[in-house]
């Protein structure tokens, strides 16, 4: 009997084909794992469910951006330098260990640095002089000395790096949001805790810039009221969005609107509520992006409270720090009531110099110097065809400019809700485990919500008759047709067949048996109740539609 829920539930989801290690045949690595066909189609309906809410509900646009980044826009973000895990090496057996999991638990790195006393998990030889590792993944674009890239350990920095774009493509109004789903990286140290922490995993991430001045969400009246689960890291309280704001324990209401929604979500995945809170980082765990943050953790019988989804307030730091790197102009604009003569500073380029020095491309680089913020001037780069161009100063002038404007600029802020999905998708599946010990066999239920569910409905002939199984193959066809996944099965005992349904999750089972030949009426089993009704045929597409909520 393997171990715990964990070990059991890795048996169902490979002999079942949800989740696989990765490259088992030769002999696998940690941090890897890969979705088989059912482990596919409930991720596509995870990430189906998210788009329902922050797309369909919320709004946002989502777009797509390579997983290849370059170095300048991680050397901007502060990951080049921030993104690290405090590491320690046995110098005996040279493994190596992210101090964070092999101190006693209570010790904060620092105390457990100081006391000198940590010892090789493996080898138990004394650890000392830890240091900073940078998680990122390292490559090169092109061949030879091409340019120096990591693959991205985020999706936000795609989102950030198009902000003048997405802000013109939102007609110039805040707030909005951006989101995207994609893949993510970090080179994990030695992960040791099997899906929970994968070196390579799929993100979904919301970007919601606005003005700092009013950070509120059009939809806030409509969750004013519901109740939030909190864990200031003392208590666990329960209290409504609004008055969580009110006082103060969440600083605003963009901010709480997001905690809610992602509830919400969480909820609607079929996270088990009684295992779900939100705890908020304290000052000295917060990203080095993030002002305020609140993770949503979810409980797991082997791994306790785990962080499935970050909600942060990344003020304008992203942004800022674009502005300053790359010179673009990321500001948007709070309009005055009347146009206001304002004075600012502006690149003026100098055509005399640009056009000898850089011939025809001249007159494209004075259009990117035009659009450019003057304030970060030390060193401007442009992008000409794809090539980055350093203009010297000698180039342009920077002069004081005095004009109407009809608003002023700044630096919108990001609330940013950042999903784990394969986290999320393996409480789906260990919150929805039931195990029914009555049984003399092993027998599980994995009781997902219709809507996460791969497979909607198993169609069976009760027994293997010919006229059985053409009957339950046109129904099956049928309910195909109208969109919804199937499974049909006719080998093997009924109950048998019944039995793998539930342990792939299937809420619904539609069987055939002899009457059905003369009744044209077939039995619906409920996958929670293992209650059957009888229904006509030619209304099982429409049932099952409505019991699914399509
Ligand atoms: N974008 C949030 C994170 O990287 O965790």
């Amino acid at each position: 009997m393997p171990q715990d829920i964990y070990d059991r539930i890795m048996m169902v989801a490979k002999r079942r084909g949800f989740i696989y290690p990765s490259f088992e045949i030769y002999g696998g690595i940690a941090g890897f794992y890969d979705y088989g066909p059912l482990g596919s189609q409930l991720k596509n309906n995870l990430e189906n469910l998210w788009r329902r809410f922050f797309v369909l509900h919320d709004k946002c646009v989502e777009i797509s951006t390579p997983t290849i980044t370059l170095y300048e826009v991680l050397a901007a973000s502060g990951h080049v330098e921030e993104f690290t895990d405090l590491t320690v090496d046995c110098l005996k057996c040279q493994r190596s260990y992210k101090v964070e999991d092999i101190i006693d638990k209570g010790l904060s790195v620092e105390q457990a640095m100081n006391e000198d006393n940590i010892r090789c998990p493996t080898c138990h030889a004394s650890l000392h002089d830890a240091h900073p590792v940078n998680l990122m993944f390292s490559t090169s674009i092109g061949a030879g000395d091409g340019r120096k890239a990591f693959l991205r350990p985020e999706t936000a920095q795609g989102i950030f790096t198009n902000f003048h774009l997405l802000y013109q493509f939102n007609r110039k109004k805040l707030p909005f949001g951006v989101v995207q789903i994609g893949r993510g990286y970090r080179n994990e140290i030695s992960p040791r805790q099997g899906t929970i922490r994968q070196r390579e995993f799929s993100m979904a991430e919301a970007e919601i810039f606005f003005d700092p001045q009013d950070k509120t969400h059009p939809l806030f009246p409509t969750v004013q009221d519901k109740e939030l689960f909190l864990f200031d890291n003392i208590n666990e309280l329960k209290m409504s969005v609004a008055d969580a704001v009110k006082k103060k324990v969440i600083n605003n209401q963009a901010l709480a609107y997001y905690m809610y929604l992602t509830q919400e979500f969480l909820l609607q995945a079929g996270v088990n509520p009684k295992k779900f809170r939100f705890r908020k980082h304290a000052a000295d765990e917060l990203a080095h992006y993030a002002t305020e943050c609140w993770d949503a953790e979810l409980h797991s019988e082997r791994f306790g409270w785990v962080e499935c989804v970050g909600i942060a307030d990344r003020s304008a730091y992203d942004l800022n720090a674009h502005i300053v790197s790359s010179s673009v102009d990321m500001y948007a604009l709070r309009p005055f009531d009347e146009p206001k003569e304002i004075t600012t500073k502006k690149i003026i380029p100098k055509m005399n110099v640009l056009g000898p020095r850089f011939g025809s491309t001249a007159g494209k680089i004075k259009e990117q110097l035009e659009t450019l913020h003057p304030s970060t001037a030390k060193k401007i780069t442009v992008t000409v065809d794809g090539e980055p161009l350093e203009i010297p100063k000698e180039c342009y002038d920077i002069v004081d400019v005095t004009e109407k404007q009809s608003g002023e600029k700044f630096v919108p802020h990001v609330i940013e809700p950042s999903f784990g999905i394969d986290r999320i998708l393996y409480f789906v599946l260990e919150h929805n485990f039931v195990e029914d010990k009555k049984k003399e066999e092993e027998y599980t239920v994995l009781r997902l919500t219709p809507k996460m569910a791969p497979i909607k409905a198993g169609v069976f002939p009760l027994i293997s008759n010919e006229q059985l199984i053409r009957l339950a193959r046109d129904i099956d066809d049928t309910i195909r047709k109208h969109g919804i996944e199937t499974y049909y099965d006719e080998s093997g005992t009924i109950g048998r067949r019944y039995a793998r349904m539930d342990e792939i999750g299937t809420p619904f089972c539609v069987t055939v048996d002899h009457d059905s030949l003369s009744d044209h009426r077939v039995t619906v089993r409920d996958r929670d109740t293992t209650k059957q009704e009888r229904i006509n045929i030619d209304d099982v597409a429409s049932l099952l539609k409505t019991k699914l909520s399509l």
